[in-house]
């Protein structure tokens, strides 16, 4: 009998099912930790759970001539609760996407098209990069300063995936110059000095 009760509260306390089969973002409501608050199952359709937008370019004419088109929890409810994600890449000729982080979320990203060099700095501050033909995957670890460029001389599309309906995300060079960081602060806390933090700012859009 014992040995019986043991097996079944194995069997339970192992059990990740949840009470509910799924909880479909109501972005109406309030956003918390853990994510938005469910819809009504009632008002759930089908479309909750697909996104259509990732068959469609980004528009690559920006300052880094790259493009993210999320289907994060905020364009995409189905996958709010899940813990997954997806976006699509787009890197024109000479793209990049800066040095930046995902706080909440580690990524694989795989090439369809094109050469892309990425690469991650771990926290004991090694560097990993690597050239990827399509084809190719590579993950970064959550919460590491990582990036991707353009390695060939043509455009290039990547999908990536993330471990979090919402990884988040912060770019360095954005988080240091395109705000209002007094640029004396900037300097102390870098070892920049003023004409490159200047300089920056006036590229990226920083006051101060
Ligand atoms: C792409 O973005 C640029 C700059 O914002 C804009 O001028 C251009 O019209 C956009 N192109 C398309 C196809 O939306």
């Amino acid at each position: 009998m014992l040995h019986i009760i043991f097996l079944f509260s194995l069997l339970f306390s192992s059990s990740h099912a949840s009470v509910l089969d799924f909880c479909v973002a109501d972005l109406m409501g309030p956003i918390g930790p853990a994510g938005y608050s469910c819809k009504k199952p009632a008002k759930v359709t089908a479309d909750d759970f697909v996104f259509s937008g990732l068959g469609i370019a980004g528009n690559t004419s920006n300052l880094i001539k790259a493009a993210v088109t999320p289907a994060f929890d905020a364009q995409f409810p189905g996958v709010n609760g899940l813990g997954i994600s997806m976006a699509r890449l787009d890197l024109a000729a000479d793209g990049v996407i800066p040095l930046h982080t995902h706080p909440g979320a580690s990524e694989v990203l795989v090439v369809v098209q094109g050469s892309i060099c990425a690469g991650f700095i771990s926290s004991a501050n090694t560097v990993y990069f690597k050239s990827l033909k399509t084809g190719d995957i590579m993950t970064f670890p959550q919460g590491l300063l990582h990036f991707q460029l353009n390695s060939g001389g043509s455009p290039a599309l990547a999908f990536v995936s993330f471990s979090s309906a919402n990884p988040g995300l912060q770019i360095l060079d954005f988080a240091l110059f395109a705000n209002d960081f007094p640029s004396e602060l900037i300097e102390k806390t870098t070892f920049l000095d003023d004409a490159q933090v200047k300089k920056l700012k006036a590229v990226l859009g920083g006051t101060g």
